[in-house]
């Protein structure tokens, strides 16, 4: 990296080997050179190689803006154009099944580029990797119809053959419709492998009714209050958290993380980017933001209560703007809504943030743990 600044003349010749060094985070660096620089003629010669390396966020939306930036239709208000290239990339014939898994996790779970038969026939392919891009993707969006109309979901987390995180991802997925698969949530709750049977926990404590069912009925009733920080820093370092348990969390509809933050790639984009959050927030403050969300909030993340024309009361942080002016707002389950400032009676800002208050109390002590576990590695993948 020292190479760009020290030696400039020396570097760019170096460029195509620092394009396939081995550290993405290096390869990050040599692609946004390229673009700064419009080094055209080096790009075309290592494009294609360097697409079949990609393998963080991060590399891929450098590469993405590089193309972008170098071809000559470039458009700076083009920016659906980095979500078609990568359909491009992941629907191309010649992309191996890893490659496809990667893509399919880079694109945006609410994206329509990818039919659901095309869904279908990736789950049911001999790639573990693509068959958990498809079940990721399933979790964190929506229900396709086959999978709503099949027991894919149960015979998968059934089926012991499989590997574990193929299993996890398929019962995180059955959150979306607990109830069908009641019956084998019954059992896996008592799966002999506890990351088993712990996920098969939340996704049953995602429905009220089915959790008194099963007797694991959960409420905050008793627990110590969201403001007294202190305590609930001593009760969780009482013990270890686990950070693979606390990824599961993080990610499961039970503690809707995910919904708003991005991780280590995968989560939307509405609150902020939590990776490597670990190495840049004391692990109190970190604690602190969970229980009280809204203590401090970012003027970036204010949120407004609207009052519309006609007579509607919504409630959102500010998300973006479209080209006719028509507001884009995130709400509190992470989900967009829009509205023209034209249909607007009075806005009036809130003191609360849209991430929800008593998100710990939908956890267990141990799970809150685990979460902080997760969350606190700060590693980089
Ligand atoms: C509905 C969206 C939403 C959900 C769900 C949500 N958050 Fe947030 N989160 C936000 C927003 C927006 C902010 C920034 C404003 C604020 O601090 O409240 C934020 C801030 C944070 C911060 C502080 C980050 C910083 O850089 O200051 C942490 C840590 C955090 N959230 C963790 C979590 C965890 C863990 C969960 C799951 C248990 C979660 N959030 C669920 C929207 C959400």
């Amino acid at each position: 990296l020292v190479l760009r600044e020290a030696n400039r003349q020396a570097g760019q010749k170096r460029l195509p080997d620092l394009l396939t060094d081995s550290d993405p985070r290096v390869r990050f660096v040599a692609i946004q050179w390229i673009g700064e620089e419009r080094l055209g003629e080096v790009w075309s010669q290592v494009k294609d190689e360097l697409e079949q390396r990609l393998s963080t966020r991060q590399e891929l939306e450098a590469y993405l803006a590089t193309s972008a930036f170098l071809s000559k239709s470039y458009n700076p208000g083009q920016e659906a154009r980095g979500e078609e290239f990568v359909a491009e990339m992941l629907l191309d014939k010649n992309t191996s099944p890893e490659r496809r898994a990667f893509l399919l996790r880079m694109l945006p779970p609410e994206s329509k580029s990818v039919a659901e038969n095309q869904l279908q026939q990736w789950l049911a392919s001999d790639s573990p990797a693509l068959r958990l891009a498809v079940l990721g993707r399933v979790a964190d969006g929506g229900l396709p119809k086959f999978l709503a109309e099949s027991n894919t979901l149960s015979d998968t987390a059934m089926n012991a053959k499989l590997p574990l995180d193929e299993r996890l991802e398929a019962i995180a997925a059955m959150s979306h419709d607990p109830t069908k698969h009641a019956a084998t949530l019954k059992q896996l709750l008592d799966d002999k492998n506890p990351l088993i049977a712990t996920q098969a926990g939340r996704t049953v404590r995602t429905n009220d009714q089915l959790a008194a069912a099963n007797s694991i009925a959960f409420s905050g009733e008793g627990r110590t209050p969201l403001n007294d920080v202190a305590t609930w820093r001593q009760i969780l370092e009482k013990q270890p958290g686990d950070a693979k348990s606390g990824e599961l969390i993080f990610r499961h509809a039970v503690a809707q993380c995910s919904r708003c933050h991005e991780a280590e790639g995968r989560g939307a984009a509405i609150g902020p980017n939590l990776t490597g959050i670990g190495r840049t927030m004391s692990r109190e403050r970190l604690i602190e933001s969970i229980l009280q969300p809204s203590k401090e909030i970012a003027p970036q993340f204010a949120v407004w209560q609207i009052e519309t024309t006609d007579g509607r009361i919504l409630k959102g942080m500010y998300f973006g703007e479209e080209v006719d002016g028509t507001v884009i707002y995130a709400n509190e389950q992470g989900k967009t809504f829009k509205v023209h400032p034209r249909d607007v009676e009075s806005r009036t800002q809130q003191k609360q943030s849209i991430m929800p208050e008593g998100l710990p109390y939908r956890l267990t002590d141990q799970e809150l743990r685990d979460l902080l576990a997760y969350l606190s590695e700060g590693r980089q993948k």
